[in-house]
């Protein structure tokens, strides 16, 4: 970090970041020097106050990611208290798994409205903000549902929408200097799975690296994206499954064949 950055520290915006991944990648990037705004619907404090009880600096901030006007008087108070935004992670999401035909149409609306009209807005209402701060970075967390064919239709359309999202974004917003690229964690242990011990069992079996996802492993390509390891980098999107997608299939037959050929 330059003597520059020690004065004014960069500052990532973080959406469901209350408990699962998003606290992780909280924690993470206060841990490597950011300032870091929480938003949540739920109660985000405990998460701040245990980043800044590590000697991080920290903020918890209500946010339903729908709301565009409550995006808006966000970012407005981003702007007085810290007058900077280099980062922001749109994390917040739901899953439903709900097969094709057991979705009903109000479960459709609203994964699609937190997964794919909460980046849509967040996008929206920090850019200029980022701009005026010299540029950064936007990380969109996806899924692999977003990469292959999954039989949840709203969870899968939404995160194949946020590639779609994040891809016209790099373009449009390369020019403010804002780098946008995309996230695709296989299965990671966080609540978003909880309850769904058969399907995580299942879902392992075809996992080349044996295991579930660690959330601090997924923190780690997100802190990735939004460094100065990765400024070359926007529009792309990088799959951290344990090689489930470009493997899982033959990885199965295999098991399920013993090795035998
Ligand atoms: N856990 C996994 O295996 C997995 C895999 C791939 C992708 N993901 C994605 O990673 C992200 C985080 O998942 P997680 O497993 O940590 O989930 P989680 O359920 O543990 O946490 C999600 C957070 O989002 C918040 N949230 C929900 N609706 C919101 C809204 N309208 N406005 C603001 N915040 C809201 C919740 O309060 C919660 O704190 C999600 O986008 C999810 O789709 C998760």
């Amino acid at each position: 970090m330059s003597e520059t950055d020690v004065e004014r520290p960069r500052v990532v915006l973080v959406t469901g970041a209350a408990g699962g991944m998003g606290a992780t990648h909280a924690s993470t990037l206060a841990a490597d020097g950011w300032t870091v705004l929480l938003a949540d619907v739920a109660d985000a404090t405990p998460v701040a106050e245990k980043i800044a009880a590590d000697g991080g600096r920290a903020t918890a901030y209500p946010l339903d990611v729908t709301d565009r006007a409550a995006w808006d008087r966000l970012v407005q108070e981003v702007r007085e208290e810290h007058g900077a935004l280099h980062g922001l992670v749109n994390n917040a999401g739901v899953s439903r798994r709900l097969r094709f035909m057991d979705t009903p149409p109000d479960v459709w609306s609203r994964v699609m409205a937190i997964n794919v009209d909460g980046p849509f807005h967040g996008i929206q209402a920090c850019a200029p903000l980022m701009r005026d701060s010299g540029g950064g970075s936007i990380v969109n967390i996806s899924s692999i549902a977003g990469q292959i064919g999954y039989f949840s239709p709203s969870y899968s359309t939404s995160k194949w929408a946020l590639r779609g999202l994040t891809k016209s974004a790099a373009g449009e917003l390369a020019a403010w200097g804002i780098r946008v690229n995309s996230v695709h964690p296989g299965l990671v242990e966080t609540p978003l799975l909880a309850g769904s011990d058969g399907f995580v069992a299942s879902a392992v079996a075809s996992i080349p690296l044996g295991r579930m996802g660690r959330a601090d492993e997924i923190s780690d390509v997100v802190r990735f994206l939004l460094g100065e390891g990765s400024t070359y980098m926007s529009g792309a999107e990088l799959t951290v499954d344990g090689a489930l997608v470009s493997n899982g299939t033959y990885h199965r037959i295999l098991t399920e064949m013993d090795g035998e050929l």
